[in-house]
């Protein structure tokens, strides 16, 4: 089985278009990300059939809640079948703790992965919640509750990456989007860093969306970004 590295965000609008993407896509080269728009259009249905399709589907709804309905939405998307799942680590440690038991209780555990800081937060925007430390040493903190709590890991950006790497080794999951082709446009995206450097700053899986999914061949260009982070 192989273990791709690239994880293509569906943000699409209609289970109509993702199936579309998917078909034109392939899961030896790719994971699929569903996240909340995709998700609440389409429902889950939409997961089952991106699985029958041969997928891994990484369910990126950042749930954030008391640590009783965060668990029970876990326990279900579990019962999804999907690959990796999302909470999100500013839920705190006894919401997480309740994630990782929910997602023990199920017969196939999904990877369970924590986001940090979000990638569009400037240091401004998070003083602005009443966050004093910088977003590299927010990030930090977080995913050391996230550690403690027995996540598998963590989704931050490329630009952190080599700092957890460092703190916690081999073994700790690094979900990084915000990642472009050289030749790619930003979109909406700052602070980026290509496949293959994001991969050498320590991420194990790579979260891309528009530079693939808005391709005239989004086949073509997969298949160059996975030969891009092949061997690095
Ligand atoms: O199209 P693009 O490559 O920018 O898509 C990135 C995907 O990763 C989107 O689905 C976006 O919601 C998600 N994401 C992000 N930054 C984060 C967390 C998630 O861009 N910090």
């Amino acid at each position: 089985m192989t273990d791709p590295r690239i994880i293509v965000a569906l943000d699409c609008a209609t289970e109509q278009q993702a199936l579309a993407m998917a078909r034109r896509l392939t899961p030896d080269l790719c994971r699929l990300k569903v996240g909340l728009e995709l998700f609440v259009a389409a429902g889950p249905g939409v997961v089952d059939r991106l699985i029958a399709l041969g997928y891994d589907v990484f369910l990126d709804l950042k749930l954030h809640d008391i640590p009783n309905t965060v668990a029970r939405a876990c326990e279900a998307a579990a019962r999804l079948g999907v690959w990796m799942l999302n909470v999100h680590t500013l839920g705190g440690s006894r919401m997480l703790r309740a994630a990782r038991e929910a997602v023990d209780r199920g017969q196939q555990r999904p990877l369970l992965t924590g986001v940090t800081i979000l990638t569009s937060h400037s240091q401004q925007d998070i003083a602005d919640i009443g966050l004093s430390a910088t977003p590299a040493e927010q990030v930090a903190s977080l995913a050391r509750l996230a550690r403690q709590a027995g996540l598998d890991g963590v989704v931050c950006s490329p630009r952190e990456a080599a700092a957890l790497r460092r703190e916690f080794g081999a073994g700790f999951l690094l979900v990084t989007p915000g990642v472009r082709p050289a030749d790619a446009a930003l979109d909406d995206q700052r602070r980026v860093m290509t496949p293959a450097e994001a991969v050498a700053q320590g991420a194990d899986y790579l979260v891309i969306g528009r530079p693939v999914t808005g391709a005239d061949n989004p086949g073509k260009v997969l298949e160059r970004v996975h030969e891009q982070v092949t061997g690095v």
